[in-house]
């Protein structure tokens, strides 16, 4: 996600919105930029690459230190490469106005068309600067600026933060937000916005926190709430805030990583955004239109490591019975030494949520070698997956702090669910009506999530001490779960410490079912999908050799579906195949969360581990 700070007060803004970049940094950012208004006119200072060359040229600037309101940004490319003429603060094409911008403006294109025909250029491939572009064309027809702001907004579908400043009111700042965060701090004349609350914690502990739909204009002296749908005035608390500095970097979690668990209803939402078709007719990714090869390839190999490789394990069924193309997964570290057969129409998959990981990049030298098309799936713009691929297709989960994976998993699993209903649509694979029934399940996903998290992490605290318990773990599931059940153990053993193994249910008669004794834990995923009769009777083979088992099924009022086989069951909240993944998943990361945080063990960091592996 990008970071915002903005400021208007009665000391010098620059410093200000200088050093609250410094403390947006850690979130990670390409580009950086400031805007603020003094002599009548914006200026606006922008610069790829690091902070320490925005301050540079803040300083070489014409007296920087007069104005008292202004903005800053710090930029994680989702789309458009990280350089000066993406770089926010973007200023309108009449120096009007400057905005910043956080998230994705779905319907950029549509609005883009509207005002090249009345006339507009655009310097950058940003959809902030269309956005800029209507503001100042609503704001002729309208009586103020934040009349013009609110149509603009309503305008807009997609998840974003938005923040303006305007040359004629040059100690005012307008914003507001959708399914992105943004507070204001309330100081003694001096009054603060920004994304996260450590931009001005060390200004004022006084904080709003914005609703979905607010718009908030702050002076030195005095803010105003409106609603976005009709400007009505609206009433905020400001609370006092006691965390330090670290805490609020967290927003308030005890950890990067479960603040990064509870951030993948907006990393679904972000997955999502722009990629389904308006009327739910079918999945948008204008990253596919460079190539036959990526319409319609003859068949697919998912090549990656660890989590990233569970991805591609996860979605190859899908891709089969859902996309209709064949499709196998390696692990990297194999791929790149086994001298590969590879057709020229098949295309090499290369997921990484880093894009820096040395086996994976050199499994995509291999496919190069072999004349095969490479389509990356990545979360770091500008990293050497995305600059090296055939095709690149951005996650757009927002920085990932925490060392072990868990929301880029949720975007690589969103992105490869609308790669298999993009293939399935061009190859008839749907019936009538049926991608558009999935579509709108899919986009419902989100909120659903969002609901049932915390009820989740209040479960998973007492599975955990148990699992904690144990010092050998089975992770046992069928199918897409047996996928799940990989990624839970990982995270099992890169968290607590603890050895864990995932099998395919239908493995255990092959040998690992010796190990099964009263100290050791099995952990059946067993959801009623088209696998459940099937698991249930390998599992039945656990129970029958007295091995502990916690169950991680639905809830089910079918009398056939007995709950006495197993010690502990942990019900997963209703959802369809395969959308039951998405909570599934979580269930599994907040399981080792709480039991790693209940070993006492480094949560964020686990010894041994880093968040990029680029060497063999
Ligand atoms: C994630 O929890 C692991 N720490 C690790 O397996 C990681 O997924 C793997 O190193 C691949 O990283 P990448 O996605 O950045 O390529």
């Amino acid at each position: 996600m990008c970071g915002i700070i903005a400021y208007s007060g009665h000391q010098a803004a620059t410093p200000i919105i200088l050093d609250g970049l410094r403390r947006l940094a850690y979130r990670g950012y390409d580009s950086a930029g400031i805007a603020f208004t003094q002599r009548g006119e914006i200026h606006v200072i922008k610069t790829p690459g690091k902070l320490e060359a925005l301050v540079d040229k803040v300083a070489a600037s014409d007296n920087p230190m007069l104005a008292t309101c202004g903005m800053g940004h710090t930029r994680w490319a989702t789309h458009g490469v990280p350089n000066q003429v993406n770089a926010h603060p973007h200023l309108s094409s009449g120096g009007e106005f400057a905005l910043v911008h956080n998230g994705i403006i779905e319907n950029y294109r549509e609005i883009k068309a509207e005002l090249t025909a009345k006339g507009y250029t655009f310097l950058s491939e940003t959809d902030t600067e269309v956005l800029l572009d209507l503001i100042a064309e609503y704001r002729k027809s309208s009586p103020d600026t934040l009349t013009a702001f609110q149509r603009a907004v309503l305008r807009a579908d997609g998840a974003y933060a938005l923040v303006l400043t305007s040359r004629d009111e040059p100690e005012a700042v307008y914003a507001t937000r959708k399914n992105a965060p943004l507070v204001a701090g309330v100081g003694v004349g001096e009054n603060f916005v920004s994304s996260d609350i450590t931009a001005f914690l060390s200004h004022t502990r006084k904080v709003i926190f914005l609703d979905e739909g607010d718009i908030i204009r702050i002076t030195p002296d005095t803010y105003q709430v409106f609603r976005v749908e009709d400007l009505a005035p609206a009433t905020k608390a400001v609370q006092h805030i006691e965390w330090d500095i670290q805490s609020a970097r967290k927003g308030g979690y005890k950890h990067f990583m479960l603040k990064e668990i509870f951030e993948q209803p907006l990393v679904l939402r972000s997955a999502l955004a722009g990629r389904i078709a308006p009327d739910w007719s079918g999945v948008l990714l204008p990253e596919m239109n460079e190539r036959e090869i990526l319409r319609r390839p003859g068949r697919v190999r998912i090549v990656a490591c660890g989590t990233s490789y569970n991805a591609g394990l996860w979605a190859s069924s899908l891709i089969e019975t859902w996309g209709g193309v064949p499709c196998s997964v390696e692990i990297a570290s194999e791929f790149r030494y086994r001298k590969p057969l590879l057709e020229r129409d098949e295309l090499v998959i290369l997921i990484s949520q880093s894009g820096e990981t040395a086996d994976t990049l050199a499994a995509l030298k291999v496919a190069r070698e072999c004349d095969c098309s490479s389509l990356g799936l990545c979360n770091v713009v500008g990293s050497s997956l995305a600059r090296e691929a055939d095709t690149i297709i951005y996650t757009q989960a927002g920085p990932e702090i925490s060392v072990a994976s868990t929301k880029a998993l949720c975007s690589q699993m969103a992105l490869l669910t609308l790669l298999a209903m993009y293939w399935g649509e061009r190859r008839g694979r749907f019936a009538a009506g049926e991608l558009k029934t999935l579509l709108a399940e899919f986009a419902a996903l989100p909120d659903y999530l969002e609901k049932q998290l915390p009820q989740m992490l209040e479960e998973a605290k007492g599975f955990a001490v148990r699992t904690a318990s144990f010092h050998n773990v089975f992770f046992l599931g069928r199918g897409r779960n047996c996928a799940l059940a990989m990624e839970g153990a990982l995270k099992l053993k890169e968290l607590s410490y603890i050895h864990a193994e995932a099998y395919a249910a239908g493995e255990m008669k092959h040998g690992p079912i010796a190990l099964i004794n009263p100290d050791f834990l099995t952990i059946a995923l067993i959801p009623h999908d088209g696998h459940y009769a099937k698991a249930y009777s390998n599992i039945q083979e656990v129970a029958a050799r007295s091995g502990p088992i916690m169950a991680i099924t639905e809830k089910s009022d079918d009398p056939s579906v007995t709950l006495d086989w197993a010690e502990m069951y942990w019900h997963i909240p209703a959802a369809n195949d395969p959308f039951t993944s998405f909570l599934l998943l979580p269930m599994l990361q907040l399981l080792s969360y709480e039991a790693a945080t209940y070993l006492g063990k480094d949560v964020d960091q686990p010894r041994n581990l880093a968040k990029s592996v680029t060497v063999e």
